[in-house]
């Protein structure tokens, strides 16, 4: 890796980056956060990248999801179980239909830092700094909520390892027993409105009665017990990102400790910019959001920096071009990435093309914009002969009121009742699960097509 150091980004230049106005402050908690032990291991971010190759390949399939911005008020115990719980679900039923192994990774334990339209907020006439998540500043609008305080990247830190801590005791405590899983998931399809859902479930069922007849049950299967989780989050805020790095001993390669999959936004992914030269150093699998603004050279550009040497699931292209544009933008895409003869895992993030504001004044996004912009993708890439390789959601396992529609449909009105969210607007439990099994119906229905020209 030429000229590349964890600091190299620093002579790059670098936006949506806070402006401490304490340096010594900064430069102390730096100091701390360096010796502080690593969230992750070498190991398993390379093991994510060999998973996330497979999902290129159309071997397996990415769900990713979790909080738009991980909030400090919100933490608990209860908030991380549930965001858990639903993507086990969503896992479950994904799997059902691509008959493929599903990769879970939350955006959890280090989501904290956000890239924002505008650099100020305007409220009743008062203009301060706009709110970059719990790691920089505070939502409430005042002007000292709204100083970059450094000492907050030391609470961040203490979250996501608590945070963490939790996930990996969840995923091998026999928390995570498919059964039990699936158990929860009828509880959905049992009510009226979640009907159409009913057969998925008891093929799903049928499954688990048939393996475990042929004694294929979770004492026997330490698989169907456990899971492998994964973490990821947005390298927005370089100093943080740069005291958690630090050689994996193995490989004596450069490793990003702060979580086992970074990705760049779609705001800061200049190509000469300080947050891909942080990324192109480090070994994690790498996201690289891709909004409708991506031109070609561009993609060139990112991906022979960030991934010179081609190696299958390093780069993850998340697409967020919006319900309706698809069509636009991934079919050019496609053919600069078939160009380069590069290897890409193409996945869809529905949701940050979709925000739109409701009648009612709240940021929300339409259930059914979410699906249309993950039908498009499915669409795309059946067209193009190219895979899709996972799907990425904001959402959580809690029954929140920020999305419009679902079976248990919110309406504008709605949106006040229970709106949590510190930033973007997330899909809640049932709305989470309903699309995973309107992903798998897309997924079944590839599949078979898939067959049928295999077969003319
Ligand atoms: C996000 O994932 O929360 C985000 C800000 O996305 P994007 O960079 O795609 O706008
Ligand atoms: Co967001």
């Amino acid at each position: 890796m030429s000229d590349w150091t964890k600091s190299s980004w620093r002579s790059k230049p670098r936006i949506q980056m806070p402006e401490y106005p304490d340096q010594d402050a900064l430069h102390a908690v730096e100091a701390q956060l360096s010796k502080f032990p690593l969230l992750v291991f070498a190991g398993e971010a390379r093991r994510l990248k060999r998973h996330l190759a497979a999902a290129g390949r159309g071997e397996a399939f990415l769900l990713q999801g979790g909080d738009c911005a991980e909030s400090f008020e919100q933490f608990s115990s209860d908030a991380i179980r549930d965001t858990f719980k639903i993507m086990l679900q969503m896992a479950i039923v994904l799997t059902h239909g691509a008959k493929v192994p599903v990769i879970k990774v939350g955006r959890m334990a280090g989501q904290f830092a956000k890239p924002r339209s505008a650099p100020t907020e305007v409220v009743g006439g008062v203009e301060l700094p706009s709110y970059r998540g719990d790691i920089i500043n505070e939502l409430e609008f005042t002007p000292q909520a709204r100083i970059p305080d450094p000492a907050k990247m030391l609470r961040a830190y203490t979250q996501a390892a608590a945070t963490l801590n939790l996930i990996r005791a969840f995923s091998t405590g026999g928390y995570a027993d498919v059964h039990q899983v699936h158990a929860w998931t009828l509880g959905f399809t049992e009510g009226e409105k979640a009907e159409r859902y009913r057969e998925i479930a008891n093929r799903i069922t049928d499954t688990l009665d048939f393996m475990s007849a042929a004694g294929v049950t979770s004492e026997t299967a330490h698989t169907l017990q456990s899971v492998e989780f994964y973490t990821s989050h947005e390298s927005l805020l370089l100093e943080y990102e740069e005291a958690l790095t630090r050689v994996d001993s193995t490989t004596g390669k450069w490793l990003a400790g702060s979580g086992h999959m970074i990705w760049i936004g779609d705001r800061t992914r200049q190509p000469d910019g300080a947050h891909v030269e942080f990324a192109r150093g480090v070994q994690n699998p790498i996201g690289l959001k891709c909004g409708p603004s991506m031109t070609g050279d561009d993609l060139k550009s990112l991906m022979a920096t960030l991934n010179p040497e081609n190696e299958p699931g390093r780069l993850t292209l998340i697409n967020r071009f919006g319900a309706g544009s698809v069509g636009d933008h991934l079919p050019r895409l496609i053919k600069t990435v078939r160009e380069e003869g590069a290897n890409v895992t193409w996945v869809c993030d529905a949701m940050h093309g979709n925000t739109i504001k409701s009648s009612t004044g709240y940021k929300t996004r339409p259930f059914d914009s979410v699906l249309r912009e993950v039908h498009e993708f499915f669409g795309v890439h059946a067209a193009e002969g190219t895979v899709p390789g996972g799907v990425h959601f904001e959402m959580t396992g809690q029954d929140v009121t920020e999305c419009t529609g679902g079976v248990r449909a919110v309406s504008d009105e709605d949106l006040s009742d229970r709106y949590h969210t510190a930033c973007d607007p997330r899909l809640n439990a049932s709305q989470s699960l309903e699309l995973a099994f309107l992903v798998a119906e897309e997924l079944s229905s590839r599949r078979a097509a898939t067959r049928s020209q295999a077969a003319s």
